[in-house]
């Protein structure tokens, strides 16, 4: 990596100041003077910026409670995005959010810039469980549990989905599990069942539920314990 973008990216500093620094002298590779901004380096050397060491910082990991209006994006035209609200965040471009919600979809949000984690939570082959509250427009039908235990033939696809699991709380509330994240797919099988999604929550991923401590909008660093869980 080139050296003013390693320091932008582990020091704080921009692009410019990176490369002022080190025009000025003040950064030392393996304990000499940096060439220039365009010195190519390893992570393994010791970089410091003013006497002080730069390393590089490791993979973070968020849960968020995405608010209704906001898109699952890095960025928009329309709309404030999920990764905008971690504008205070160092580099908070580098985040994506692993496993999208609906604009007007609400709840848990797992954002992170570790890949291989979110490719985890996201690919099918893990078949990871995602539990949604659910309010309907009309009264769930009788049979809804047996119909998606067996799996429902979404409209414009050719296979069921995957069986997935109902909890009735009462005739206009329930929560439903699924294994997949095929796309509005919690709407499109109670469409399937000729029922209306009112309001949306996602309430769990795997192991990890959403902080009910977090607000509409807030978001906070998931603990070590929550992360290898998911691992
Ligand atoms: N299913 C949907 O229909 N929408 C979501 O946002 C998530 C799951």
């Amino acid at each position: 990596m080139r050296l003013d973008k390693y320091l932008s990216n582990y020091s704080g500093l921009s692009r410019k100041e990176a490369k002022q620094a080190i025009k000025q002298g003040d950064v030392l590779v393996d304990r000499i003077p940096a060439t220039g901004p365009q010195q190519v380096i390893h992570e393994q050397q010791d970089i410091r910026l003013a006497g002080l060491r730069i390393a590089p910082r490791g993979p973070r990991y968020f849960m968020l409670n995405k608010p209704q209006g906001c898109v699952c994006a890095n960025s928009d035209g329309q709309h404030a995005t999920v990764i905008g609200l971690f504008c205070e965040e160092e580099d908070y471009t580098d985040l994506h959010v692993a496993g999208r919600l609906d604009l007007d979809t609400t709840g848990l949000v797992l954002v992170t810039d570790d890949g291989q984690w979110s490719h985890r939570i996201t690919s099918p082959k893990h078949k990871m469980p995602k539990r949604y509250q659910v309010t309907l427009q009309d009264p769930i039908a009788n049979d809804a549990a047996d119909r998606f235990a067996e799996g429902i033939l979404l409209r414009n696809e050719h296979k069921r989905t995957r069986p997935a699991e109902l909890l009735v709380l009462d005739p206009h509330h329930v929560e439903l599990t699924i294994y997949e994240g095929k796309y509005h797919q919690v709407k499109r099988m109670f469409a399937a069942l000729g029922n209306h999604v009112l309001e949306l929550h996602r309430a769990s991923i795997g192991p990890i539920s959403l902080d009910p401590e977090l607000e509409p909008g807030a978001y906070r660093p998931l603990y070590q314990e929550e992360i290898e869980r998911l691992s």
